[in-house]
């Protein structure tokens, strides 16, 4: 049930951008607390909480913070990175992917990548908002990208107000480093 310092921070992104959320259907992978999917929902937007299917107490704790903020109508679901499973293959419409501190261990960042490609492929608009504490300077997922055909555009914090070691109340962010990305399909992907 601990919340991460960039969960912080991208609930702090989908705060400055409430608007675009109302009505939006909106799945957060490796969801745990859940807090940018349960701001979300909070701002309008139709949520699906995930996280891995192999810990069924931290879905548990997904429906709780849902009870606790009143919300009744979100889904919760087993999703594991990299895993095609039906219940990946069989969700709506996404127009918005979420993921907070979902590359934190470099084994798993391909299979973050292989279920966001897969889900930008079926919904070529939709866009992946991610937030990540920097852990080691040598870590990238720029190769990746590339081999996936993905597009990541760096958001600075500054620019929506979230450089800042205390936030919204919050003092998580403290001294660590967030950085966003904002991941899409390749353009000529977008086409097809
Ligand atoms: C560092 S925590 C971040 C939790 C939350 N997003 C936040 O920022 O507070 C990483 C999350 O990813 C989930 N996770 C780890 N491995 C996973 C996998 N293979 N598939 C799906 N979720 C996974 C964990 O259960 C955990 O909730």
């Amino acid at each position: 049930m601990y919340v991460w310092p960039s969960a912080v921070v991208l609930a702090q992104y989908l705060w400055k951008h409430r608007e675009e959320l109302r009505s939006r259907t909106v799945l957060e992978l490796g969801a745990g607390a859940s807090l940018p999917g349960v701001v979300a929902a909070r701002c309008g937007a139709k949520v699906i909480l995930s996280d891995s299917d192999t810990k069924p107490l931290t879905l548990q704790n997904c429906r709780r913070s849902c009870d606790a903020n009143g919300l009744t109508e979100v889904q919760v679901l087993g999703l594991t990175w990299g895993d095609i499973s039906p219940d990946l293959v069989l969700l709506p419409e996404l127009d918005l992917i979420l993921g907070s501190d979902v590359f934190y261990e470099p084994k798993d960042f391909e299979d973050v990548l292989v279920t966001v490609a897969f889900l930008l492929q079926k919904n070529p608009k939709a866009q992946f908002w991610t937030t990540y504490q920097e852990r080691s300077a040598d870590w990238s997922i720029e190769v990746l990208l590339h081999r996936w055909n993905l597009n990541c555009v760096d958001i600075h914090l500054e620019t929506f107000d979230a450089d800042k070691p205390d936030l919204a109340g919050s003092s998580l962010p403290g001294s660590h480093s967030i950085q966003m990305m904002i991941i899409t399909l390749k353009k000529d992907d977008q086409r097809t």
